[in-house]
This record gives structure tokens, C-alpha cells and sequence, in this order.
């Protein structure tokens, strides 16, 4: 067996320590931290040529490095290859995280069956037996010929048997079951998910294959989540979406081959997972009625426009101490908002319960949100709707201005597009040219916002 050396890791933010400490001192989370036996250096020399220093590094400049050899290829849906930056870049490796029951494995199942058709693509499954896959695959109607599987839970192996087959893609899934002989903790511990990933990382750097990761995350810490896995891997992305939605979004969170931010959407269907090509008409199902506290804004998210529906509902309260609860928007942000509604627009809310919540498990980080939550809260407040043509966006400073936001005119042509008339925009979000069918209402402070409705 192997030397190995002790080190103590946060699983929330992958810092490392010599001894145990319950609180991490770089994200200042309380019992994160666990310990990780590493395998020392010449124990993870791997058995395959081509690998463990047998390449010479040599010093460039940057000018001096090809650029023509990293051809992207796509991966067969126009969402998921957004939110990769473009495609699977070759030799990339690649996190799909996601509760379990998201659907990660339906998607890269998909995505494979359709690759293999053109490269060589092998699937390796340590959670499902291959029974399962095939019958998935069957039921889904996918091209089943070509795709290589396999089923095995050993890094050292599947690298070996990667090295015979040489495929151009490999997805794992998941590297939670994944092992490592050197390391004595069972699979899915910080330390097995951690050297297997960076195992493989370097394996797909070194052969020029796309390795595509499959992490579970947990609600409670005790499995290592892809949090610690986020240094070595060049792309992180997360399926998210309730169980009980019908919607998925893939969502970027860290990308070294572009932005991050990038919002696909999918469908989970009978028939596995299909493509939204239209986001905002989904978070749009409105009734014909107008409902006071509803309200849509125009989201940017990563290179494209969201159009999304906020509601607010403010209710007299019978505690002493109010309710504020915010559903896809930041707390902090609507007890800010309601600070700035009480000192620039005259409305005191401190007796009532505010209630606000974003449609469709949209999560906006945005600040572009503060003018339509104001005006939502409005709305609610003194129980009268909004038409149904308007939309709202901008950022809403303590001082009661009202601040632009990027990519303004997109956004109005976005709600143009939908059918909206009317835009209560930030005055420098104003368009120089008027925009055929859409009257925009551009204001400098709130106070005038509030004349406007
Ligand atoms: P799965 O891909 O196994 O999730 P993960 O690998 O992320 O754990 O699929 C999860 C859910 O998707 C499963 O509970 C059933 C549902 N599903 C459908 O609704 N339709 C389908 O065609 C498929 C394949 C799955
Ligand atoms: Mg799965």
C-alpha cells in the first residue's frame, strides 16, 4: 500500500488545513471541514504511457502557443452548448451537478446516444447497471448502436481501458461511486471524490478527451459535494429544477471557455428531456385577468433576455413583527426595498406581511429586479393591477434614483417581441430610436415611477 499523508479539507470551499478545526477559516463555515488522505506523489504514477511527467513541459510565450487546436464540436442541443460557452472544448473537464433525480443522467445519455454516431464516445456507469441504461435508452428511442458503455467504478481501470478504446468524449457518472485503489476511504468521501477527479482531470488533459462529470449534491454536507471539485475542472454546471417541475435549467457557475451565467432550459418530458427554445414564453403563462401585485421584468441572463413574472402580495399582519419572505429574490434586497418605499414613495408597510415570489423557480440576482418588486409591492398594497402590457426593469439606488442596467435596449425588444406596449425603464436605459409598438416610460426617481402607475 501506498504512502498517504493526512490533510483536512472544507467541503463547502476546498481549502486545506494541517489539523481539524470546526469552524473553516476562509468561508467561516462551521463543520465543513474532514479529513482527507492523500496519496503521496509516486503513488498515483499511473500505468499508462503518456502520463506522469513523460510529457516535457517547455516554457512559452503566448504568442507562441497554437491557437487553431481547439475546435469546439457541439453536443447536439443549442441549450446545453450556450451554457458550455459555445461546445465541448476537447480535453476539457466538464461537472454536470445536480440533485439526484435531476435528470443529469437522462441528459448525458441523450447527448452520447447522438455524439457516437459521429465519434467515439464511451459512458461509464458506476450508479445504474448497464440493463438500465439500455433500457432507458430503448424507451427513449435513441441510437443505441454506437455508444460504448461500460461499468466500473475503478479510475485506474477505466483510464486503462480509456487508453485501448480512445474515445473522443467520456462521461462518468457519477464520481461519487468512483474509487481509488490508493486511497483507503470508501467512495463519495472528500478524499476519494477529490484524487479521482483530478485523476481523471489530468487524464482528459493529457489525451485530449472530453470528460464530462457527473456530481450529485446533497442538502446535507455528509457526501463531498462538487464544491470540492471546483478547482480542478474547467466547467461547472447545474441542473437545477424542483422534482415536482416539469422545467430544468442548466446553469453555468464557473466556465474557462466562457460566461458564466448562462441559463439553458429544458423540458422533463415522457419522453426524456427536451429543449425550451423559448424560455420566457414558459414563465409567461398568465391568465387573461389582471392581478394586482403582478408584475414582469426583463431578466439578462449571461447573452440572452428572460422575461419573468414577479407577484408580491402584502397583507395586514397580525404579529408584531411582520413577515418579509422572498421566493427566487434576496431577502436582504426586498427589507432594503421596502426601507427605500417607505423614505422615497411615502408608503409605510411596517404593519402588513410582504410576500414575494418569483414564477416558475426563477432565481434572480439580479438588481435589475428592484423597480418591478417596488411596483409589485405597490400594486399589492393598494390592490390595484397593472396592465398586462407593461414590463419593468431597473435598479433602484438608496437615494430613490433610479439606476440603468446593462443591455437595456435588448431588453425592451425582448418584451417588444412578446407582445408587451408598454416599458418602465431606468432614463438612461432610454433607446436613442423609438421602438416600433413599444411605448417607454423612462424615469429618474422612484417618486416618478410611482406617478406613472
Ligand atoms: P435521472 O436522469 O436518472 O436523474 P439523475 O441522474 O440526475 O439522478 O432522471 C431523473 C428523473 O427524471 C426520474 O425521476 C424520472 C424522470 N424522467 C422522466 O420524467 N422522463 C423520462 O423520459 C426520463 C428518462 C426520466
Ligand atoms: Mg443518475
Amino acid at each position: 500500500m501506498a504512502k498517504t499523508k493526512t490533510a483536512y479539507v472544507c467541503t463547502d470551499c476546498g481549502s486545506e488545513f494541517a489539523r481539524w478545526l470546526g469552524q473553516c477559516t476562509d468561508c467561516k463555515a462551521w463543520n465543513t471541514i474532514s479529513e482527507f488522505r492523500q496519496a503521496k506523489a509516486p503513488a498515483r504514477a499511473g500505468n499508462f504511457s503518456g502520463f506522469a511527467g513523460l510529457t516535457e513541459a517547455k516554457v512559452q510565450t503566448l504568442d507562441d502557443i497554437d491557437l487553431a487546436e481547439v475546435p469546439r464540436f457541439s453536443s447536439g442541443y443549442a441549450e446545453f452548448d450556450r451554457v458550455l460557452g459555445g461546445g465541448i472544448v476537447p480535453g476539457s473537464a466538464i461537472l454536470i451537478g445536480g440533485e439526484p433525480g435531476a435528470g443529469k443522467s437522462t441528459l448525458l445519455l441523450q447527448t452520447m446516444c447522438s455524439l457516437a454516431v459521429n465519434m467515439s464516445a464511451l459512458y461509464i456507469t458506476g450508479e445504474e447497471s448497464l440493463q438500465q441504461v439500455a433500457m432507458r435508452a430503448k424507451r427513449l428511442g435513441l441510437p443505441t448502436d454506437k455508444l460504448k458503455m461500460l461499468s466500473e467504478t475503478s479510475v485506474e481501470n477505466i483510464c486503462q481501458i480509456a487508453q485501448k478504446e480512445q474515445p473522443r468524449i467520456i462521461v462518468i457518472d457519477s464520481i461519487q461511486v468512483m474509487h481509488m485503489a490508493d486511497i483507503q476511504s470508501a467512495p463519495g468521501s472528500v478524499s476519494q471524490v477529490r484524487e479521482s477527479a483530478a485523476y481523471l482531470t489530468r487524464y482528459a488533459k493529457q489525451n485530449q478527451v472530453a470528460m464530462l462529470i457527473v456530481g450529485h449534491v446533497t442538502k446535507d454536507g455528509s457526501l463531498a459535494g462538487p464544491k470540492v471539485l471546483e478547482h480542478c475542472i474547467d466547467c461547472s454546471i447545474m441542473l437545477e429544477g424542483s422534482t415536482d417541475s416539469r422545467y430544468r435549467t442548466l446553469r453555468g457557475h464557473k466556465n474557462r471557455f466562457g460566461a458564466v451565467n448562462e441559463l439553458g432550459v429544458f423540458a422533463m418530458t415522457g419522453g426524456g428531456l427536451k429543449e425550451v427554445k423559448n424560455p420566457s414564453a414558459i414563465f409567461l403563462t398568465r391568465g387573461e385577468e389582471q392581478t394586482p401585485g403582478s408584475v414582469v421584468m426583463v431578466l439578462w441572463e449571461g447573452t440572452r433576455p428572460l422575461l419573468v413574472e414577479i407577484q408580491a402580495l402584502v397583507d395586514h399582519s397580525a404579529l408584531g413583527n411582520p413577515r418579509r419572505v422572498a421566493v427566487g429574490a434576496d431577502q436582504n434586497r426586498l427589507s432594503m426595498l421596502l426601507a427605500i418605499l417607505h423614505r422615497h414613495g411615502g408608503l409605510q408597510l411596517s404593519d402588513q406581511d410582504v410576500f414575494v415570489n418569483v414564477v416558475g423557480g426563477v432565481k434572480v440576482t439580479e438588481t435589475s429586479i428592484d423597480l418591478a418588486l417596488i411596483l409589485a409591492l405597490v400594486s399589492s398594497f393598494k390592490n390595484n393591477a397593472l396592465p398586462q402590457d407593461l414590463v419593468i426593469f431597473g435598479e433602484v439606488g438608496l437615494s430613490g434614483e433610479i439606476r440603468p442596467v446593462p443591455s437595456g435596449q435588448e431588453r425592451i425588444y425582448e418584451a417588444a417581441k412578446h407582445g408587451f406596449k408598454k416599458a418602465i425603464v431606468p432614463y438612461n436605459n432610454k433607446p436613442k430610436q423609438a421602438i416600433a409598438g413599444m411605448e417607454v416610460i423612462a424615469v429618474k426617481k422612484l417618486s416618478d415611477a410611482l406617478d406613472v402607475i
